[in-house]
């Protein structure tokens, strides 16, 4: 077994359970690695809200340029009640997706055998989809602002950025991923009231339907969150705008046995600099600590963040090493967790 190709991950553990679920998803891509003939060498930035209450810093610019380096970055979750809302989020996460040009939320959601859904009707074929969320414009973009504070004129506005290039390239990465598997493609939006964004947005999907031979139904968001409880096995493939996605791999992620399982590559796809994978779910506080984090999300962003590696055998082994310990009967506990993980994978067969 050869040992030459080697990648470098930064592992930005952050906030609350974070770290703990970073660490199982640090293991079982060693494991991965080490049975399927690469290597990783990890490199650890503590940033969060510790570093922000010591240093005042969130991300600096010096820590950006050597994260820019990695080859991939693993992130475990942000966000502390000690710290003003959208400090870290925006600081962080947000400032990661814009500065790293990771324009495409690729959040997978299956139901797997063995998990209870939030619908107890759904069965595994009947969910298995993508969500593409376009990840750096939308109301995300941060235009907007605050007049007249504290007055009763005080008005508050935060507006949609929209723009032909990002919808495009967002739409295209969806109609592609489409064409690798049902070949169909929704687009979710709400254009009876959103004309101007849902106009761009329809169009331009329209258009790369067109060039692309994928078959296009739309959806209104709020239809698309009834159709998704209702019936999920029409959706392949959704492509929709930040904040629909943000709010829609919620639900998909309530529908396929919650937070604690879902995952999310943060993607850039012209490779012009690394990915950031993380869990959907944030950083718990209530539960960090108490060593009863579930670690699934983590490994499945993993297994993403291996095959975005080129390297899909590894992250096969993951994802199959998930859906064994879920059909099991999830673990209460982190830690047990990890050992259930080590020993699926473990027993996976290598053919090499
Ligand atoms: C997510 C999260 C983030 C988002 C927050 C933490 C800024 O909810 O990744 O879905 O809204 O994008
Ligand atoms: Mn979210």
């Amino acid at each position: 077994m050869t040992d030459d190709v080697r990648y470098a991950v930064a592992c930005i553990p952050g906030d609350g359970v974070g770290p703990e679920v970073t660490a199982v998803a640090c293991s079982c891509v060693d494991a991965a690695a080490a049975r399927r003939g690469f290597g990783v060498d990890w490199r650890s930035y503590p940033l969060g809200a510790r570093h922000w209450h010591e240093t005042g810093e969130v991300l600096p610019d010096a820590v950006l340029d050597e994260l820019r380096t990695a080859d991939a970055i693993l992130l475990g979750a942000v966000g502390d009640p000690s710290v003003p809302p959208g400090i870290l989020e925006r600081g962080l996460l947000l400032r990661l997706r814009a500065e790293l040009d990771l324009y495409v939320n690729l959040r997978p959601s299956k139901l797997r055998p063995g998990v209870d859904g939030a619908v107890a009707r759904h069965r595994p074929a009947d969910l298995d989809m993508v969500i593409v969320r376009e990840n750096t414009e939308g109301l995300y973009a941060g235009a907007g602002g605050i007049v007249h504070r504290g007055t009763m004129m005080e008005t508050a506005t935060e507006e949609s950025l929209n723009t032909r290039g990002g919808v495009e390239r967002c739409i295209r990465y969806a109609a592609d991923l489409a064409g690798r598997r049902s070949g169909r493609l929704t687009l979710v939006h709400k254009t009876n009231v959103l004309v101007h964004a849902g106009s761009l947005w329809l169009r331009t999907a329209e258009q790369v339907a067109a060039d692309t031979g994928v078959q296009l139904d739309y959806a209104h968001v709020d239809a698309a969150c009834l159709y998704l409880v209702d019936n999920p096995a029409r959706f392949d493939v959704i492509v929709t705008d930040n904040l629909f996605g943000d709010i829609l791999t919620d639900l998909a992620a309530a529908l396929t046995g919650g937070l604690g399982v879902a995952p999310s590559g943060n993607l850039n796809p012209g490779r012009t600099g690394p990915s950031v994978f993380e869990p959907v779910h944030g950083s718990a506080p209530d539960i960090a600590g108490t060593g009863r984090a579930n670690p699934a999300g983590a490994v499945l962003s993993a297994a993403l963040m291996l095959d975005h590696l080129g390297q899909p055998e590894a992250a096969a082994d993951l994802d199959a090493a998930v859906s064994g310990v879920l059909e099991a009967g999830a673990p209460a506990s982190t830690g047990e967790w990890a050992k259930a993980l080590d020993a699926a994978l473990a027993a996976t067969a290598v053919t090499r």
